[in-house]
């Protein structure tokens, strides 16, 4: 049976949410894009497709990089979610590695997909920190950038990855 009541954390605080048709309840229909955006002022996760196609919604649920898009609230009960604000330092709001690494790299022109392309290879990241560049590619297959700046993101994740070797020459005093 489905519950009713909805606790979940989201970048380290907890909420509960009444799921049901009566004033103040969550629609069993909601997704967490939509609840993230729209109820917790979480904006950073996009929304592009709304169908699961583009990445632009991504966040991390208990580990894994998940479309919010396509994620119901009601089924992250328990879970802990994290979004690209949660990566940055709460009182100081001092950028994570990750995120400067793709300002240094120029990883972005209109950003719109950049919190969830971050967002997927933070995931990637705390499962393996040195991917190979097949892996990397492999996990970024779902997000995808009409501005075209996948190369720079490669070399971005590239560089975090422990690999930056190959770019140091290239970006020398463009930092
Ligand atoms: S908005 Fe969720 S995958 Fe495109
Ligand atoms: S930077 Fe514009 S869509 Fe990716």
């Amino acid at each position: 049976m489905a519950k009713d009541t909805i606790n979940l954390s989201v970048n380290g605080i907890d909420y509960t949410f009444s799921i049901g048709d009566n004033f103040g309840q969550v629609p069993c229909n909601e997704t967490l894009l939509d609840t993230l955006r729209n109820r917790l002022n979480l904006t950073a996760a996009k929304k592009a497709c709304d169908e699961g196609a583009c990445g632009c919604c991504t966040v991390i649920k208990d580990g894994d990089a998940v479309p919010s898009c396509m994620t119901l609230l009601a089924d992250c009960d328990g879970c802990q979610i994290t979004t690209l604000e949660g990566l940055s330092d709460p009182v100081t709001g001092e950028l994570s590695e990750l995120q400067q690494k793709f300002i240094d790299y120029y990883a972005f022109q209109c950003g719109f997909c950049t919190p969830g392309i971050i967002m997927t290879t933070k995931a990637l990241l705390d499962k393996n920190p040195h991917p190979t560049e097949e892996e990397i590619r492999d996990a970024l297959s779902g997000n995808y950038c009409r501005c075209i700046s996948h190369y720079h993101v490669f070399e971005a994740v590239n560089a975090i990855a422990g690999r930056p070797e190959d770019l140091d020459e290239k970006w020398e005093g463009r930092r």
